[in-house]
């Protein structure tokens, strides 16, 4: 039987396809619609009182040459989709690749885009090991060329109680799990982003990168990350991920705040203990393991019970709705869960 491991090359890269190929990007430059960042601490209070600071070319603030290679995405082809967004307006292409929280590349919601068209992605390795039978290495072509592409339409709330809907492609990460063969030792899947201060000055520099202590990491239980809702995110719309969004590869889990989902992951590693995660590092009162979407327990600070969602516009333009619990997906993860206090274990 042909193992799609040893004998791929089944499809042509979506990397590799030139740029003369490739649909020109929107690159939406309104700073008009500047959002401050709704606390993150220090982080926030900082990010929101210096924006022009927040919003410069950082590459230069920092006397770095910039690479030259503009960063480009390639068109990507899916074999099946889903809609796990019912009827809900998708966010337009514009708002999901302008409006990020990347903070490798800045602080504000625009520096993502600003700061990060010329990464690198080519060549690019994640690893998959820890408690597993079969350890894995794959390159930028293997995700594409390996893995059976879907599209999934998943409503995305961040913690700062704003909202998209973002049709991402990608697979489920139990997929490549069970290539892998996590072991009976296996509790928690920690995972992590680059680490190349060059190529994102966020790292290098504290006050650019929020305080946060980089690498990013993050982590789930076994359990979640076997859910199927469990996402590796290698593209959105119908192309490859722009940088800002996690290029070449993240993490989506839907029900939980959007800092679960880590971005341009390089490494999986599946443990025997729960895996220290970057904002919980960070602001541990505030930002707990579980992190699921949750109207029933408010930020120290600021109310969960609604979210600003993000549509096509400027922010008047948000609508205000309320926030479900699990995001809209207590169906397939409430099980999860059962008989744990979720105010204590937030
Ligand atoms: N991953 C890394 N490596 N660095 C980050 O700063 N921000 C997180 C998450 N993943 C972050 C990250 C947060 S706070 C959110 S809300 C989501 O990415 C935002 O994803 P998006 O910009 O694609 O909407």
């Amino acid at each position: 039987m042909s193992n799609k491991f040893t004998n791929g090359l089944l499809k042509r890269s979506p990397w590799h396809i030139k740029e003369s190929e490739v649909t020109p990007e929107e690159i939406f430059k309104d700073r008009r619609s500047i959002i401050k960042a709704l606390g993150f601490g220090a982080v926030g209070a900082v990010g929101a009182t210096i924006p022009s600071v927040a919003n410069a070319d950082i590459f230069s603030l920092f006397g770095k040459d910039k690479p030259a290679k503009k960063f480009a995405t390639a068109p990507l082809p899916f074999t099946k989709q889903t809609n796990y967004a019912g009827a809900e307006i998708v966010t337009p292409y514009s708002k999901v690749t302008t409006h990020n929280n990347f903070y490798e590349f800045g602080t504000s919601k625009k520096a993502p885009a600003e700061n990060s068209q010329e990464f690198q992605v080519d060549p690019w390795t994640l690893v998959i090991d820890g408690e597993v039978d079969r350890p894995l290495t794959l390159g930028l072509d293997d995700f594409t060329k390996l893995m059976d592409i879907e599209q999934r339409t998943y409503r995305m709330r961040c913690v700062e109680a704003w909202s998209m809907v973002i049709p991402w492609l990608g697979f489920p990460l139990a997929t490549l799990l069970k290539r892998a063969g996590v072991n009976s030792k296996g509790k928690y899947v920690a995972f992590e982003t680059l680490h190349d201060p060059e190529q994102m000055p966020g790292q290098s520099n504290r006050f650019m990168g929020g305080g946060i202590h980089y690498p990013y990491v993050e982590g789930l239980t076994i359990e979640e990350a076997m859910n199927d809702l469990t996402f590796m995110a290698v593209g959105l719309y119908d192309k490859t991920l722009p940088p800002q969004n996690g290029a070449p590869i993240r993490l989506v889990v839907p029900w939980k705040y959007g800092f679960k989902s880590i971005k341009s992951v390089v490494r999986i590693r599946v443990t025997s203990q729960r895996p220290p995660t970057s904002w919980n590092q960070l602001g541990p009162s505030e930002y707990g393991f579980y992190a699921n979407v949750n109207p029933a327990v408010d930020h120290p600070r600021w109310s969960q019970a609604s979210e600003r969602r993000i549509a096509e516009g400027g922010l008047f333009s948000a609508t205000r709705i309320k926030t479900l619990p699990f995001n809209g997906y207590g169906d397939q993860v409430a099980d999860l869960y059962r008989g744990l206090d979720l105010t204590k274990n937030f």
